[in-house]
């Protein structure tokens, strides 16, 4: 062999080592990257676990602040809020009534006519209208004379088939979805604003008495009957249809709970006796938190950076604005860790609550043999193109460990207002039925989510319950239910 040759033969072969040295590096790089990230969920996932044991501890928990909440004003971190409402919906009802649901990103308002037993519901209509993001953390006032224009034009809109009898005011039901201290059925003030909101110079002060004010600058001639949580709300609308109804949920862009108590279980209610011996609580279970909580440090990040650090721990762990959030936290430390989507971080992954919650639910439920869906909601939201099914799976199995933990600490703490009622258990034999109205675009949309909810409440029930407590969906009865309330509590009555 020559030797121009043996040169040749022998530099082929130091470039065939070196290329293969690269491929073995480039795998070990990736073996380690997939490793680094599998260790990140993982990690994830058992901080998030929630065994029955502990579900029951966080039920038992929310039993204990119950308590303390009704005792004293201040006593826990539920604020137990009276509603004044004493008497709910029994279907006598009749008249035109109007409703305006406020409390998410989007604003309903609707009328009604009810007529009695006989006639329920004869006719109703309703418009939704969404809030420019501008006007949730301004003032008031602007927010109010928005909504007070919204709700102007609806009315002049009313058609010939609602009648109001000759010389009444008309008369709304007003569903605020955010803490207030009511003073009575129709008045009330604002604690804190929480989903996003923050209008500061609307704390403390009366909203019926902002909302009247804006509906006078419309030339709207309209009285507010009755001031209602959705909660409250939803609990109304679903005991029209179903009387077993005693609780309602709202899981959505927020969550919370209400339920029927005994008047004389309220040490701090100090008001005019109850006429029904009941009274329904607005919980605020949002605000709920314990030291059985399975939070992460991805859960701890985001509160500190949140609008209202500190405050709504448990509506922070379930409710719809936070659960996609958590999914792009855990996304990010992976990109940076492990270089979960190459050697760049993709910048879109940084913006916060960029990832929403609707697209998680989309990403989860997937069944596209390659998770088309996830690969297309990746590259649309993310701008993250060409993934691997092995990534694709890896986001799958995230949304699904933050999904089932908000699910599962949902029916914790739905055991745990059953419980306070007493209705964890048979009674001398005896079956009640229980009926949990639930609202909300998470539990309404998310199947994956309510599933879980309702297969671990029947875990936390037990056999001898399943068929006596019952979650019914009580599609938008908020609305609804304030304009019930709003006729039973009407100027002329
Ligand atoms: C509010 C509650 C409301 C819930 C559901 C929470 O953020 O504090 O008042 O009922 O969201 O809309």
């Amino acid at each position: 062999m020559g030797k121009v040759a043996v040169t040749a033969a022998v530099i082929c072969a130091a470039a065939a080592c070196a290329a293969a040295a690269l491929v073995v590096r480039h795998r070990m790089r990736s073996k380690g990257r997939w490793a680094r990230a599998m260790a990140i969920v993982k990690e994830f996932e058992e901080k998030c676990r929630t065994p029955i044991a502990k579900l029951k501890q966080i039920a038992d928990a929310m039993t204990v602040e119950m308590h303390a909440g009704l005792a004293s004003e201040g006593g826990s971190k539920l604020k137990m809020l009276i509603s004044y409402v004493d008497n709910l919906p029994t279907g006598d009802e009749h008249g035109l009534f109007y409703a305006l649901d406020l409390g998410g990103t989007n604003f309903r308002v609707l009328r009604v006519q009810l007529g009695g037993k006989s006639g329920r519901i004869i006719k109703q209509e309703f418009v939704e209208v969404s809030i420019p993001s501008h006007l949730m953390v301004g003032t008031s006032d602007a927010l109010f004379n928005y909504i007070a224009a919204e709700l102007a034009k609806f009315v002049r809109e009313e058609g010939q088939d609602f009648h109001l009898p000759l010389g009444r005011q008309r008369e709304l039901g007003f569903t605020f979805s955010f803490p207030v201290m009511q003073t009575s059925i129709a008045s009330g003030t604002l604690i804190k604003w929480t989903k996003g909101f923050s209008i500061d110079d609307a704390v403390g002060q009366d909203v019926v008495a902002g909302l009247t004010r804006a509906m006078e600058r419309q030339g709207l001639e309209m009285r507010v009957s009755a001031l209602v949580n959705d909660t409250i709300g939803t609990l109304a609308g679903g005991r029209y249809l179903n009387e077993d109804v005693v609780a309602a949920v709202i899981l959505g862009t927020g969550s919370n709970a209400a339920y029927v108590e005994r008047a004389h279980a309220i040490p701090k209610w100090h008001g005019p006796s109850s006429k029904s011996g009941e009274m329904v609580i607005n919980m605020e279970w949002g605000n709920f938190k314990s030291s059985h909580l399975p939070l992460t440090e991805y859960d701890r990040a985001m509160d500190a950076e949140s609008l209202n650090p500190g405050e709504q721990i448990f509506e922070k762990s379930i409710s719809g604005l936070y659960l996609g959030e958590i999914v792009r936290r855990v996304l990010c430390r992976m990109a940076e860790e492990a270089a979960f989507f190459g050697d760049i971080v993709p910048p879109k992954l940084k913006i916060p609550f960029i990832l929403r919650t609707p697209e998680m639910s989309a990403m989860h439920h997937d069944t596209s043999p390659d998770l088309r869906v996830v690969g297309a909601k990746l590259k649309d939201i993310l701008e993250i193109c060409n993934t691997s099914l092995r990534t694709r799976k890896f986001i799958v199995e995230l949304c699904n460990i933050v999904a089932s933990r908000g699910a599962r600490l949902s029916a914790a703490g739905i055991f745990g207002i059953l419980k306070k009622m007493g209705r964890d258990t048979v009674k001398d034999g005896e079956k009640r039925r229980t009926v949990i109205a639930m609202d909300g675009g998470l539990y309404e949309h998310y199947t994956e989510f309510s599933n879980c909810l309702e297969n671990t409440l029947r875990e936390l029930l037990g056999e001898e319950l399943l068929d006596s407590v019952l979650v019914e969906h009580s599609n938008d009865g908020s609305g609804i239910g304030a304009a019930l309330l709003a006729a039973s509590h009407s100027q002329y009555l």
